[in-house]
């Protein structure tokens, strides 16, 4: 289709993202017939494209999997690569020669976020902007601020239309999962509101540490490492009404309108912790105060959600590595003829992210005289083969110029308005143990509602 890049340029292609993520993904689609047109590879180092080459089968050979020769030399004679300066007018002499040609390229900013801005100023003056498609990883801006410049910025060289903001989250299979479960699904559309719903808990934990990125982490925190980004995208999804249409932007209307009636956080509604041994890691300052966990409440205003109170939380070095999303359903009346009910735990619908992708219901049966609690658990992991990393799916997804995948200006700029205040006004922040669940003080935040629940651990079947 025309809508399809017929040249994907990467900027930064000898990072850290690319070592892990991109040849990988870009192979594997390779792998899948799903990848079709040259590769430029940019980036300020010296080498030559056989280097670049190497580097992508080292990639790709770290992993373990499959190495198919074939496959890769397709990938390979893709490749090619330029170097030089993002900041200099030399290196945009040198792409005009390579993509005149093309007639809609991909540029995938595999960069700092300070140098998006640079960069599609350089590519506009150079005239290469014209139907061409700009992919930024995160994070889009620090507050809400920089974030409204970064939009401002970006603009006055690219439309909105032109423009990919990636969070990986939106390109997981569980995540895509949730438009179908919730509205190809009476079963759980019927009930998907206040009247059913008493309270919502997304979870995101990490068994592992900061160690590697110290310096990157030291400045950014969980808030806005996979708050405003990750857990919000996913809540949207979770929360909006039904798309009116079969656009992108019918889907992101509905998201942004979700994301409208959210209140800015509330301070006094926020725990921050930080894992003991976290100042030890090297480029984390000494006294850092940057919180390795959150836990926070927020509310939605509108006729779905009001009354219904929804806690995140997101945590490094916790006791396990599980993303789950539970909707707690509301206690059934007091019944004379099953009394022993008033005890049960109330139904819960679980979407489990990460590990293992799948959908849990927790219902209540019958047990001889009294109740014993029954989990429903299916697996998303399809019989039709493995689905697409979230990687695959968003590089497709940008080459096809598919926009659903990608966050729209409103929504980043909602998000970030929604934990501004937390960001303007941090509460201390609370030490808490390596592999525990986070301070205690996260605990009191929920009291009153439900506790958080312990994820769901055991693999679906
Ligand atoms: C990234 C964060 O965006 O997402 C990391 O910067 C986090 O801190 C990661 O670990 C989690 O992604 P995934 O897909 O591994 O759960």
């Amino acid at each position: 289709a025309e809508k399809t890049a017929d040249l994907m340029v990467i900027f930064g292609i000898t990072g850290d993202l690319a070592r892990k993520m991109t040849f990988r993904s870009l192979y594997r689609l390779e792998r899948k017939g799903l990848l079709d047109c040259p590769i430029i590879g940019v980036a300020s180092d010296e080498m030559t494209v056989e280097q670049l080459v190497q580097r992508a089968s080292d990639s790709i050979k770290e992993t373990g999997e499959d190495f198919d020769q074939k496959v890769f030399a397709r990938f390979a004679a893709r490749l090619s690569y330029i170097s030089g300066d993002v900041t200099k007018d030399d290196l945009y002499d040198d792409l005009t020669a390579a993509v005149k040609k093309f007639k809609r390229p991909l540029y995938y900013l595999e960069m700092p976020p300070s140098l998006f801005g640079p960069i599609a100023e350089q590519l506009g003056k150079a005239g290469l902007l014209e139907d061409a498609l700009v992919a930024v990883e995160k994070p889009f801006g620090h507050d809400l601020t920089s974030a409204r410049e970064l939009n401002t910025r970006l603009h006055k060289v690219l439309r909105e239309d032109q423009l990919l903001r990636v969070d990986h989250f939106l390109g997981k299979e569980p995540v895509i999962e949730l438009e179908y479960l919730r509205f190809a699904n009476v079963a759980f559309a019927e009930l998907w509101d206040r009247k059913s719903v008493s309270c919502i808990q997304i979870t995101m934990a990490e068994d592992f540490d900061v160690s590697d990125r110290g310096k990157f982490y030291d400045s950014v925190g969980a808030l806005r490492d996979v708050v405003q980004n990750h857990l919000l995208q996913v809540l949207a999804l979770v929360t909006m009404d039904p798309p009116a249409g079969a656009g992108a932007d019918e889907l992101r209307d509905k998201k942004t309108d979700v994301f409208k009636a959210i209140q800015a956080a509330d301070p006094e509604h926020y725990v921050r912790g930080q894992y003991a041994g976290y100042t030890d890691v090297p480029g984390v300052a000494a006294d850092s105060t940057t919180e390795t966990f959150v836990a926070l409440r927020l509310e939605i205003d509108n006729w779905r959600w009001s009354g219904v109170p929804i806690f995140l939380r997101a945590g490094k070095s916790l006791a396990v590595r599980a993303t789950e999303v539970r909707l707690f359903l509301r206690r059934t009346p007091k019944l004379a003829f099953l009394p022993e009910l008033t005890r049960a735990e109330p139904n819960q619908i679980v979407l489990r992210i990460d590990p293992d992708p799948g959908l849990r219901l927790a219902i209540t049966a019958r047990d001889d005289g009294t109740w014993r609690p029954v989990n429903l658990d299916t697996s998303f992991s399809t019989p039709l083969g493995e689905p697409l990393t979230p990687y695959e799916r968003l590089f497709r997804g940008a080459l096809t110029g598919d926009h659903s995948l990608f966050a729209r200006q409103d929504s980043v700029e909602e998000t970030w308005r929604i934990v501004q205040p937390l960001l303007d006004n941090p509460p201390p922040v609370h030490s808490y143990k390596p592999g525990s669940w986070g301070p205690t003080e996260a605990d009191a935040l929920i009291r009153g509602h439900q506790s958080w629940h312990k994820p769901w651990l055991e693999k679906a079947p």
